[in-house]
């Protein structure tokens, strides 16, 4: 954590972040995917699952996203991630589910919809979910996992990314806890 200068744009985004057992079994698998499709593997420390991407935002916008983070309604929910695949125009080696999964369907929904009242961008096409494993991989992979994540989401959060030469640092602004269902 340190000290940003007041009034100072941010490149913030909405993120859930695996606790520490679904930390460590998925940064062992990154370290898997990118001997296997190159690239550099995500640290530990920086898994987590984009929601919405906001880019830059001026800083007096920023109490906002703390009002609408705080108005969420959404239920905790599970997570089950079970496929690897890549964008290959990116290089990105990414985790992700084979099948729908409803409750971050609902939080990205609940989300989208309080972030387009409020007056942010909103992605308009279709959400792809996914944590990225791997950066600048060479090659692309798709592959079930014989043994998927499962993933209790039971959190989310408002970040900051600064970016750096050695890749961004992201700093954690606020976090909601979902409700009970
Ligand atoms: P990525 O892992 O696929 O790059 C912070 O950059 C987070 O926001 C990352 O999870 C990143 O996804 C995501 N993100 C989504 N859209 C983005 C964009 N247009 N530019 C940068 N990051 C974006």
């Amino acid at each position: 954590m340190h000290d940003v200068a007041p009034g100072k744009p941010q490149r913030l985004f909405f993120a859930i972040w695996p606790g520490a057992s679904g930390r460590a079994a998925i940064a062992s698998l990154a370290c898997e995917v990118a001997r296997a499709a190159g690239g550099r593997a995500t640290t530990a420390d920086k898994i987590h699952l984009t929601l919405a991407f906001l880019g830059e935002q001026p800083a007096d916008r920023i109490p906002a996203l703390h009002h609408l983070g705080g108005g969420i309604k959404a239920p905790a929910f599970v997570l089950t991630l079970d496929e690897i695949g890549s964008f290959r125009r990116t290089g990105i080696t990414w985790l992700g589910a084979s099948a729908p999964q409803s409750g971050l369907a609902a939080l990205h929904a609940e989300l989208g919809l309080a972030l387009q009242t409020a007056g942010f961008p909103v992605d308009e096409r279709p959400y792809a979910p996914h944590l990225t494993l791997a950066r600048r991989s060479k090659t692309s992979i798709r592959r079930r996992l014989p043994e998927p994540v499962i993933w209790p989401v039971d959190a989310f959060t408002l970040v900051a990314s600064d970016l750096g030469t050695g890749g961004p640092t992201y700093r954690t602004m606020a976090e909601w806890r979902l409700g009970a269902g």
